[in-house]
Order: structure tokens, then sequence, then C-alpha cells
């Protein structure tokens, strides 16, 4: 049976990680409203960070002869088993957003940014800011995640050029709002907000908690503290703007049409690529307002 966009009705499942930031509610809002306009009968999971469920959600799609399975695996082992699964059934498996550790015979292909690079550009921007010294608070996504690995990475890897610039507080805040917002209120009674230089956050969320958390404390958030993130999701292109961040890099989200397309291809023979990558511009004052008005999410 064809669909009205004249596309094969396919039966898709979707087994999202949660709703910890507003990145990823407007990925889910991706996903789901390319659904409905390409008449794709859509099984929707939300997995409240749990691997469990994403897998139990992944034998469920498996079970009911799923065309394809779209996947945001929270962290990045443990998914030979399930995908092995998958991979029997003759089920494309197309993860989004996070890669995983394990053999690339058992997905179709990952759409994701370089989230190494990502973590690398924060770095880069803090070590010219700071002048070469300074003290960093590090916020991190959900422990065991592929961009709380590779951002982590990404920026230790480049500070290590700077021995004068020290992370003298590091903590995860689970990539959501209220995390980044304890952890800097933690951060700032541990080290004292004088001893506090610059905020690393892994996404952008975080980083606008942690931006409440100093300006509770009467602190300058954007100007005597520097404070980056990874997202660029709305909230954070407004703060740049107000002046209380500094520099975000984007983690594409619109992942609807790609990862459909992906499933489309894969059922129709063709071998696609094991990394689709994403675009990542970088955002600051220089360049935040003009892209506000026009952003997606
Ligand atoms: O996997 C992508 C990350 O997950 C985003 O950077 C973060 O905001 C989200 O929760």
């Amino acid at each position: 049976m064809a669909s009205s966009s004249g596309h094969k009705t396919l039966t898709v499942g979707f087994a999202q990680i949660g709703a910890e930031s507003a990145w990823r509610t407007a990925e889910t809002n991706s996903i789901t409203d390319t659904a409905k306009k390409e008449g794709i009968n859509l099984k929707f999971v939300d997995a409240q960070q749990q691997q469990a469920n994403q897998i139990a959600a992944i034998r469920s799609f498996i079970a009911e002869k799923v065309d394809g399975i779209i996947l945001a695996p929270v962290v990045a082992t443990g998914w030979d088993q399930v995908l092995g699964e998958a991979k029997a059934a003759g089920i494309p498996v197309i993860l989004v957003d996070r890669s995983i550790d394990a053999s690339p015979s058992l997905y179709t292909t990952v759409i994701v940014g370089d989230y190494v690079y990502q973590g690398k550009a924060d770095a880069e921007y803090l070590a010219k800011a700071l002048d070469g010294k300074g003290n960093v608070v590090e916020l991190e996504g959900t422990p065991g995640s592929s961009p709380q690995i590779d951002r982590k990475k990404g920026f230790a890897d480049y500070m290590k050029a700077y021995p004068d610039i020290h992370i003298v507080y590091d903590q995860t805040g689970n990539f959501t709002r209220s995390g980044g917002l304890q952890v800097m209120e933690a951060a700032i009674k541990a080290v004292g907000a004088s001893n506090i230089n610059a905020v690393y956050a892994q996404n952008d969320d975080m980083a606008l908690g942690a931006i409440q958390a100093m300006q509770a404390a009467g602190m300058q958030p954007g100007t005597t503290v520097k404070v980056v993130g990874i997202d660029a999701v709305h909230d954070a292109l407004q703060a740049i703007i107000n002046g209380t961040m500094n520099f975000t890099i984007q983690t594409d989200l619109i992942m609807g049409p790609p990862a459909f397309k992906a499933i489309r291809e894969a059922l129709a023979g063709v071998k696609l690529p094991k990394w689709i990558k994403a675009d990542q511009p970088e955002f600051t004052i220089a360049n935040a307002a003009a892209a506000l008005p026009t952003r997606a999410y």
C-alpha cells in the first residue's frame, strides 16, 4: 500500500532515549512530524533514559516485524545481542545522534556529528578566551554515552597544550538543565565563586542551568566567567545574544528526513556509508543574532 506522499507505507520503530533536554524533545518532534508527513506508521517508545527499556522496545519491534528501526542509543556499550537479533530478522537499524561501541555490521548507518571535534572546538574557544590560564568547571553528559565520552576526549586532548588551564570541578549533570544547575551550585560551594574562570558544559541545557546558578551566586557568566556549551539550541543562542554565554556548536537534530530516507534506501538494497556526518556550525556573539530568527530549534 502507498501513502499519500507516494511512498510505500512503512512501519518503523523508534526507541528514543527520553526527554532530558530541549534538544532531545526537538529531535523527537523531527522524527514524529516527518513520519506523519510521509505517512509512516511510527511505533514510538520513550525509554526514560534506560537501556533496558530500549532493548525491550527493539525486541517488541522485531516481534511486530517492523520495516526498520531507529535507535538513539542512550549508552555506547551493551548492544551486540539485541542488534544481532535485529540483523538476523533482516531489519535495518539506523542509529541517530549517538554512536555505539559494536561491530558496524550490526547496524545500517549512524547519523551523527563529530563529538570529539565539538569538545575540541569548546576547548579551543576557552583556551583563547582565558589567554592560556584559568580554572574550569566541567559539566558532563550521561555517563557512558558517546557524546559524554567523545566530547570529554576532544576537550582534554586539546587542553594538553595548556598546562595552566585546570579542571577544578567535574561532575555529570546528565545533559539536563536541572543537573547543570545543581552541579554548578556544588562547584561554587566546593571551589569558591572567585576561583572559577570558565564553564565547559557538554550540552547547552547544562550550560543554561549553570548560568542560573552563577547568577544566583552573584557571578557574571559570559563576562568574568566564560561559558561554552554544545548543541546550539534556541535558548543558548539567546543567552549568547544576552551576553551570559560565549560559545556553542551545533548538534544537528533534524533526524526525521535522513533517518527514513536511510531506511528506504537500505530496504532497496542501497549500500549506505556507516557514518552519515551531520553539519556543526559554531556560534558566538558575531553570528548568533543573525542565526536566531531562522533557527528551527
Ligand atoms: O546525543 C546528543 C546529545 O544528547 C545532545 O547534545 C544532548 O543535548 C542530548 O541530550
